[in-house]
């Protein structure tokens, strides 16, 4: 069984991330093989100023071995290092219809949040099929808000083999329901662009003050508090043994405790929660030599599978061979 899975570095991984898309990785690169990169290129359809990709590509690099996924059980790289990748994605193209990618919800999101109406971010789930389809992945670990890009993935993959013949496997989405949309400090659905994140990564003030920002109602300290919907429970309820959560529940419904005291007791929970990622993280950051040629090493396995698929698909399309 090979996973695939990939994340924009477009900023500081936060909670959302890390519930909807990296715990389930990590937990997949030892039951099978493993692709795990970064989509520099499509990153670049977002609203990185020019110059800030190194950077970024970086810092998510070390954020994600920080939350435990493993170079030397998965390949790990960045989407760049094999640029063929466009080369496929121009293939799929030529087989994807245009209402397909017209019906995309993503798409349509981000234009109305302001990110430029490109041609990159229209064809942005094509590139994202061939990402898939490059390294004959079976399963593809996402949070909700993909599903739809796994579909497109699919339709492409087997519009591809009616025309060319059978090249390639039709991968399956894998998503955890119970991680459902995590949500932010606003009560939202906790993204980067909405501004309301909680970064697994910053510094432990920062992370405490953010948490005591969450947005509450007015119940009075004495009353019961809400539970279902709320975004302390949204957050509590991903974080801690059973019998932390059971307790911060029971405070909420029992009512006596503020939402002050409750929000301290999530702070403790997540710091808790991310100590040990926190701590692998630093001593990564230390030694960036380790992490170069681990960089170098995932671009080199990664390609080597790429180049396999490639031409298997050139000679079915019939280009050069
Ligand atoms: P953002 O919305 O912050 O830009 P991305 O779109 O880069 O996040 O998401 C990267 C991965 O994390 C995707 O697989 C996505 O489904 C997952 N993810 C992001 N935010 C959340 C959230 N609030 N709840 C669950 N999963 C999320
Ligand atoms: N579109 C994904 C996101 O925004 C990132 C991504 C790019 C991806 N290519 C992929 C995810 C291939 C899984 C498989 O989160």
């Amino acid at each position: 069984m090979r996973y695939l899975s990939g994340i924009q570095p477009t900023g500081r991984l936060h909670l959302g991330n890390y519930f909807g898309m990296i715990r389930p990785a990590v937990e997949l690169q030892t039951k099978g093989e493993a692709y795990y990169f970064l989509a520099d290129y499509h990153a670049l359809t977002g609203a990185a100023a020019s110059g800030q990709l190194p950077g970024l590509v970086q810092e998510t690099f070390l954020d994600l071995l920080g939350c435990g996924v493993d170079p030397e059980k998965a390949v790990v790289f960045r989407q760049s290092a094999v640029p063929e990748v466009h080369e496929l994605a121009w293939y799929l193209s030529t087989v994807t219809p245009m209402g397909l990618l017209e019906r995309c919800h993503s798409y349509k999101d981000k234009v109305a949040k302001g990110i430029s109406p490109s041609h990159g971010l229209f064809a942005y789930p094509v590139l994202m099929a061939a990402d898939i389809l490059l390294y004959d992945a079976d399963r593809v670990p996402v949070g909700q808000d993909q599903k739809q890009h796994l579909e497109v993935a699919r339709d492409v993959a087997g519009k591809f083999n009616d025309k060319f013949g059978p090249v390639f496997k039709l991968p399956e989405s894998i998503i955890r329901e119970e991680a459902g949309v995590v949500p932010g400090v606003d009560g939202q659905k906790m993204s980067k662009s909405y501004n309301n994140t909680l970064e697994i990564f910053a510094p432990e003030k920062e992370l405490r003050k953010a948490i005591m920002g969450i947005k509450t109602d007015s119940t009075p300290v004495e009353s019961p508090k809400a539970v279902e919907g709320s975004t302390l429970w949204g957050l509590a309820r991903l974080m801690g043994t059973e019998g932390e959560r059971a307790e911060f529940r029971a405070r909420m419904e029992k009512g006596g405790t503020g939402y002050g005291d409750l929000k301290k007791m999530l702070a403790d929970m997540v710091l808790k929660e991310f100590a040990a990622l926190r701590k692998r993280r630093e001593e990564l950051a230390a030694d960036p030599k380790k992490v170069a040629r681990w960089m170098t090493e995932g671009a080199a396995k990664a390609r080597k599978t790429a180049d396999g698929v490639l031409a298997r698909v050139r000679a079915a399309v019939g280009t050069k061979s």
